[in-house]
């Protein structure tokens, strides 16, 4: 794809809804007995494979028109007796969340993934899930990791745990509060700081027994979900912060986003641009079962910042975009706590290294902390402002890195080219015919 700079935007835009909340509402409409309609729901690569997942566990799926998914579920058991094999594609979240319900049930599953799935680790599930006596045939006490295909076979009785994660990850956290639904007593789930709580607020809306308490998650087995009937899936923070970002590096721009999910266990990227001088503002805010709000960004000075690894897990999606906007600051960016970033569609430190590069950035990179090289954590440093040159962006075929790479490149004032975009459809199908629209 050539991509040509833009001199200024203004404009009211609208960016689909989130993947995220979308793979909860189907699932967890499909635990629930009876109808759910979910609109608008987000049509993607990845939503798409836990959609397939459903049907092939018996859960009735119909789309209506281009926006609309209306859900027959099941209930917690699915209807199947022999066993049934799965894909999730290319989706992290679909194998990992699906797991915690897939291990509780009365058959065998083989859980199969797209070959860049099968590089990614399921360690972090598999044995927490074990411990809640999960039985999973691929577990292997030497073994470093574990990775795709997942052989699961039904466990004779789901137990509660109680777990104090050493990382801070929704999609563990999430299949664990799934298997839950199972157990007799409670399980309790604390985190090293707080990840993105959809999937809490998603089964408080269906009435399932779930509650923070100082930060613990205690959740139990619930004999039925509630459905609402209508769900309403807000904008995807993270698809927004792409547009946010260039809102604020384009000069003379103003950029207004609409019904954005500001739930702030995710948008922390909001926090650290306004401490960077961005000039944001929040308006017409809704406080749904998730809060959302049209976003506005004018074109802003920018100055650099640190970022605390406590702040990460609220922005972990969106290190990719903040460290092109770290390009345009004053100054020295640092970024700690981002060895997540390794494990992610490609490792990201090195995607964000190479492509900032490419345009003249000036970046580092390196471990911080930990006496062993697996307990050492790493940081991303960005000096700005850069001095941009055109560019040959790689996407290493993840969706993040190559829409921050376009973004770079409208915004740098050089003619870029990047080598592929089909990677985008994972989560942003519209993001190349949005942009166009901004010409
Ligand atoms: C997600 C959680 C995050 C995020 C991913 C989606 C989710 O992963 O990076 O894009 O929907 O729960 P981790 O939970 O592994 O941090």
């Amino acid at each position: 794809m050539k991509i040509k700079p833009i001199a200024k935007i203004n404009k009211i835009i609208k960016v689909p809804p989130d993947k995220s909340i979308s793979h909860r509402a189907v699932i967890i409409s499909s635990l629930a007995r009876g109808k759910t309609l979910i609109k608008p729901f987000l049509r993607s690569d990845d939503t798409r494979a836990t959609i397939d997942c459903l049907k092939k566990l018996g859960v009735g799926v119909k789309f209506l028109g281009k926006i609309s998914v209306l859900i027959r579920g099941t209930g917690l058991y699915f209807p199947k007796k022999k066993k049934v094999t799965l894909n999730a594609g290319e989706s992290g979240t679909t194998m990992r969340i699906l797991t915690g319900i897939l291990c509780a049930q009365k058959f065998a599953v083989d859980f199969k993934a797209a070959a860049a799935l099968n590089k990614r680790p399921m360690g972090r599930v598999v044995w927490p899930l074990t411990k809640m006596n999960a039985n999973f045939m691929n577990r292997s006490q030497r073994a470093k990791d574990i990775y795709p295909p997942l052989l699961i076979r039904p466990s004779k009785r789901i137990k509660a745990g109680k777990f104090k994660l050493k990382i801070a990850s929704a999609q563990v956290k999430s299949a664990l509060i799934f298997a839950s639904l199972y157990a007799d007593k409670i399980t309790t789930i604390k985190e090293p700081y707080r990840s993105r709580d959809h999937t809490e607020r998603m089964l408080k809306l269906f009435k399932a027994p779930i509650a923070i308490k100082k930060g613990v998650i205690h959740s139990k087995s619930a004999a039925n979900l509630k459905s609402p009937r209508k769900i309403f899936i807000p904008s995807d923070f993270s698809s927004a912060a792409f547009f946010i970002v260039l809102g604020l590096i384009l000069k003379n721009s103003k950029l207004t986003i609409k019904d954005v999910n500001i739930n702030p266990s995710r948008a922390g990227l909001l926090r650290v641009l306004k401490r960077m001088g961005a000039k944001i503002k929040i308006i017409n805010k809704k406080n749904n079962y998730e809060p959302y709000a049209d976003i506005e960004v004018k074109s802003s000075k920018l100055k650099a910042v640190e970022v605390k690894p406590s702040e990460i897990p609220a922005m972990i999606d969106e290190i990719p975009i903040l460290c092109v906007a770290a390009c345009f600051a004053k100054g020295k960016t640092t970024v700690w706590g981002v060895k997540e970033l390794k494990v992610k569609e490609t490792d990201r430190i090195k995607a964000i290294k190479t492509n900032l590069k490419a345009a003249g950035g000036k970046v580092s990179a390196g471990t911080c902390g930990g006496r062993t090289s697996s307990s050492r954590d790493w940081f991303i440093s960005v000096r700005g402002p850069a001095k941009f040159k055109s560019a040959k962006f790689l996407s290493f075929s993840d969706h993040r890195t190559a829409m921050s790479a376009i973004i770079l490149g409208v915004a740098s004032g050089k003619s870029s080219i990047i080598d592929d975009t089909t990677c985008i459809n994972k989560s942003f199908p519209e993001f190349k015919s949005l942009l166009k629209s901004l010409y």
